[in-house]
């Protein structure tokens, strides 16, 4: 098919096609493939922001329908996260995904996922263990079921995921390419405010106050990133961003490190290809960024 050329849409659907099961799904697939298109999948788990409508841009760019879903998936959070709690804003989701000229969203129920019965799981080791793997147990063996089932149900060509998840997008490439799954996955970079903070729907959880603290952490890892390229030590860039996040202001920090940017392992001495990554906690709200060396 067309590789990376774009694209007169299959479909002008505004609103988009709203597909609340695999079956209505597949039809939609199949249908856009008779008439000889790309498809992309964006998945999301919906409170769309800016950093989603990067990735339906870019999968715009890539194909001829883009489909994004939204589903908020209970499997990949652990006990006293905040799985009711987690934003969920369909109305205006809609009217964003229609303004960006989206084909279709799909957003199927949580039976319609994960039906009485269900019992399969995937289970991914290495990049998927240090760093989030380790606060939050359980959530990227969630994450890769979910994303398995939406790309074995879509079968895309290609399938985008913003790299502000840098791990996720890690553990995700792994898994597509463990189980061989046909598909292109496309990381795109994180979209961030006029502050430098990166866009999550998780940000609603930050008080106007807490805003002010938040957009110390994106600040801080650029300029750990400036001194490593100025030729800094990985101990005293680390030293020094440890300082800076104690003084910041936030609850407290699940981690910062800098790790080889593919593999996540330790980075002891290179000074290439690696990526600085933290989560910190301030109220209701935990924060995760990272940036690139
Ligand atoms: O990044 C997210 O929003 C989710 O983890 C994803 C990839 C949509 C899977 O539920």
């Amino acid at each position: 098919m067309n590789g990376g050329m774009t694209t007169a849409p299959l479909f002008s659907h505004s609103p988009p096609a709203v597909l609340q099961t695999v079956e209505k799904l597949r039809h939609f697939v199949k249908v856009a493939r008779a008439r000889g298109g790309r498809i992309a999948l964006v998945p999301t788990m919906g409170a769309l922001h800016d950093g989603h409508m990067e990735l339906v841009r870019r999968g715009q760019k890539k194909a001829q329908a883009v489909i994004v879903s939204v589903f908020v998936n209970p499997a990949q959070f652990g006990p006293g996260e905040d799985y009711d709690a987690y934003p969920r804003a369909w109305d205006s989701d809609i009217e964003k995904l229609t303004a960006a000229g989206a084909q279709a969203v799909f957003a199927p129920s949580v039976s319609e996922m994960y039906p009485d019965g269900f019992t399969a799981s995937v289970s991914i080791g290495g990049v998927a263990e240090p760093l989030e793997g380790e606060r939050r147990p359980g959530h990227f063996n969630g994450v890769a079921l979910v994303v398995t089932k939406m790309l074995l149900q879509t079968m895309p060509d290609v399938a985008l995921f913003g790299e502000k998840d840098w791990q996720q997008l890690q553990v995700i490439r792994g898994v597509a390419a463990d189980l061989n799954i046909p598909v292109e996955i496309e990381g795109v970079p994180t979209v961030r405010d006029e502050n430098g903070l990166a866009l999550s729907s998780r940000n609603a959880y930050l008080s106007p106050a807490q805003y002010h603290v938040a957009i110390r952490l994106n600040k801080i890892l650029f300029s750990m990133a400036e001194k490593l390229r100025a030729g800094g030590s990985l101990q005293a860039a680390l030293y020094g961003g440890h300082v800076e996040i104690a003084k910041a202001g936030f609850d407290s920090m699940d981690y910062l490190e800098i790790r080889d940017a593919r593999t996540l392992r330790q980075a002891s001495t290179k000074t290439e290809g690696l990526r600085i990554l933290a989560a910190v906690r301030l109220g209701k709200a935990r924060l995760i960024d990272n940036v690139g060396v």
